[in-house]
């Protein structure tokens, strides 16, 4: 199956595969073609730059102008893993890959499939998250057939993934490093290695977008996501009764708070490691239930929390 996952990438077609975050649509990150049909495929935006996935560290170098010292300390400290890098690209990653920036991401996926692939294949890939543009993303190889279906070549399934949601984007550019965009891996890891980080930057609604992550709508489930904290609880039960004796199926996201009874809860991990494993999964499987609603408990303030709270926040962002 590798082998001929290998040759589908060689010849510039489209494969989905594993990682330990969430399912990537792969291309050949060297062929312009193969590059664009994951566009096509995604229905995603030609201002949205994708990661490039590669075998090893000396793999990564050799797709970059600068390899600052910082990266290298990142890349011992967290490669194969959910730590994707920002550097100054080599002009071989053609323009398409990058949307025109002169930057590229590059990540080295802790998955063996992934690494198996990319080792049988030979070249980088260029792969974005195996699901259409702005849908949530896929933690298993059924959503990606239920989102991407037959515009893939060929899906590789390795199971539900272990980390739940996308890695961190770290800026590795100039002086100040910075995350691009939050994951499981925070500022508490990376300040060690790469000194401190600049404030994340508030550039919701600017052009050029430094990160497609920041698009305001993204990992978004089909229906309608809100979120509510402890105050708000006793409204939202009430609400919630009166909406499913109307018909309509809401589905609710619980941490902390108690189950009220006689609603359709789903009691989530009151980690945050185990929360972002849970998360997308949880909403999939409600969109697929057939929710028009979904009530989310909103998660704690922590710095560890940063990542599922930023994907709510997106989820919930109204079309
Ligand atoms: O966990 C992941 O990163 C998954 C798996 C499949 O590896 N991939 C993923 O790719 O989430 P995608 O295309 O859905 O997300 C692209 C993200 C953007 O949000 C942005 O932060 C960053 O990658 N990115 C890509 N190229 C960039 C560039 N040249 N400059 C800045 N950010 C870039
Ligand atoms: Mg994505």
């Amino acid at each position: 199956m590798i082998g001929r996952a290998a040759e589908i990438l060689r010849r510039g077609g489209l494969v989905a595969f594993p990682t330990e975050t969430v399912y990537g649509l792969g291309a050949n990150a060297l062929d312009i073609d193969a590059v664009e049909r994951v566009y096509a495929a995604k229905g995603r935006p030609a201002y949205n730059p994708l990661i490039v996935h590669v075998a090893d560290e000396g793999a990564a170098r050799s797709l970059v102008s600068e390899w600052p010292e910082h990266a290298s300390r990142v890349a011992r400290a967290f490669w194969p893993g959910p730590v994707t890098i920002v550097l100054r690209k080599r002009d071989l990653i053609p323009a398409v890959v990058t949307a025109g920036l002169d930057a590229v991401a590059l990540r080295v996926p802790a998955h063996p499939i992934a690494l198996a692939l990319l080792r049988a294949a030979g070249i980088p890939l260029a792969a974005p998250s195996a699901n259409r543009s702005t849908e949530l993303s896929p933690t298993t190889a059924q959503h990606v057939e239920r989102s991407l279906g037959a515009r893939v070549d060929l899906i590789l399934d390795g199971g539900p993934t272990q980390v739940g949601i996308e890695s961190t984007v770290l800026d590795l550019r100039g002086p100040r490093p910075s995350i691009l965009r939050p994951g499981i891996i925070g500022a508490r890891e990376l300040e060690p290695l790469v000194g401190p980080l600049a404030a994340p930057n508030a550039t919701r609604h600017e052009i050029p977008r430094p990160s497609p992550g920041m698009l305001d709508r993204h990992y978004a489930p089909r229906a309608r996501l809100a979120l509510f904290d402890a105050s708000e609880a006793e409204r939202i039960f009430a609400e919630t009764r009166v909406l499913m004796a109307r018909g309509v199926r809401v589905g609710m996201l619980l941490v902390h708070l108690d189950d009220p009874g006689g609603l359709e809860i789903v009691r989530m991990p009151s980690d945050a490691v185990g929360y972002a494993q849970r998360l997308y999964a949880t909403l999939h499987s409600l969109d697929e239930a057939g929710c028009d609603v979904i009530f989310v408990e909103r998660v704690p303030n922590g710095p560890e929390w940063l990542a599922a709270r930023d994907r709510l926040e997106r989820a919930s962002t109204p079309n």
